[in-house]
């Protein structure tokens, strides 16, 4: 490498350097503390490569449900906004599922730093971001976030934002878990604990439809071994919890009924949502 080369490159480290501290000085100082996703950022933002054979389960399914999603409704893959992006831990899967342009966006400014090194794009921020950074965006997806939002109000916030950052006939993609087959603390139960929280499925229905998005699709992620008191007993048996063959088996049971169009027995479903074209934000 030229002496030029090696200047160029390490003042753009530094300048990278001096933009994580100046965010992190302004995470601190703006941080709302009644915020949970605020409150929490550091411990929430574990992702399925730090999980081990459960994450690596829980994703293979979410990944086949959103390629399930793009293939019937001839999603455009040009550009994704990953909002709740972590560490860029979708960063090869979006390659995979065609996205050439991938813009990360999170609220906690460890991860990041590390998600620069991995998407194209990465901002600090959260719902407020989305809605007045971005506009005429074609795709954003939302994975493993909104069960960290504990306030209904930011759901909706979020809601709201991605329909705004989108172009007429774009999309929003987001995974919500199911509480009627989601073993929570709660049971099978809508539950608010201290750092996540499962709701009903009909109030992100209700929100999604009251930021004025049309709902297309409802399309199953992952089951659950867990899924129902009948099988209940495998969460409280740890040889069985999290047995790799155990759960390639329920893989193939979600894509057998994903692939029939069945939603009863999911643990999570992706809502496929579309802004209408030609109509005005509500
Ligand atoms: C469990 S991780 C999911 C990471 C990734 N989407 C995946 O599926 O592998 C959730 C991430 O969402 C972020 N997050 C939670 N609430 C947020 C909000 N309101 N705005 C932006 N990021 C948020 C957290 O900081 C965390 O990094």
């Amino acid at each position: 490498m030229g002496l030029s080369a090696m200047f160029l490159e390490s003042k753009a480290r530094i300048r990278n350097l001096w933009r994580g501290i100046r965010e992190r000085m302004k995470a601190k100082n703006t941080s709302d503390a009644t915020l949970s996703y605020r409150r929490h950022a550091g411990s929430i933002s574990s992702n399925w490569q730090e999980i081990g054979t459960y994450g690596v389960f829980l994703n293979a399914c979410r990944v086949a449900a959103w390629r399930y999603a793009i293939e019937r409704y001839d999603i455009e893959t040009v550009r994704i906004i990953d909002f709740g992006c972590s560490t860029g831990s979708w960063a090869e899967t979006w390659a995979q599922l065609g996205f050439t342009r991938m813009i990360g966006i999170d609220v906690n400014p460890d991860v990041v730093e590390v998600a620069r090194g991995r998407l194209h794009e990465v901002h600090l921020g959260d719902g407020e971001l989305l809605g007045t950074k971005f506009k005429s965006e074609a795709c954003i997806g939302c994975n493993g976030v909104l069960v960290h939002i504990l306030e209904e109000q930011e759901v909706i916030g979020v809601f709201m934002a991605a329909y705004k950052a989108l172009k007429p006939g774009g999309w929003f993609i987001c995974a919500v878990l199911n509480p009627d087959y989601y073993l929570s603390p709660g049971g099978y139960e809508p539950w608010m604990g201290p750092m996540s929280c499962t709701r009903p499925v009909s109030f992100h229905e209700q929100a999604l439809d009251d930021a004025g998005f049309a709902i297309i699709d409802r399309v199953g992620t992952f089951i659950d071994p867990w899924f129902s008191e009948s099988t209940r007993f495998i969460a409280e048996n740890k040889a069985l919890k999290f047995e790799e063959g155990l759960l390639k088996v329920f893989e193939a049971f979600a894509k057998t009924m994903r692939e029939a169009r069945e939603l009863r027995p999911f643990s999570e479903l992706l809502f496929v949502c579309r802004k209408p074209s030609g109509r005005p934000g509500r």
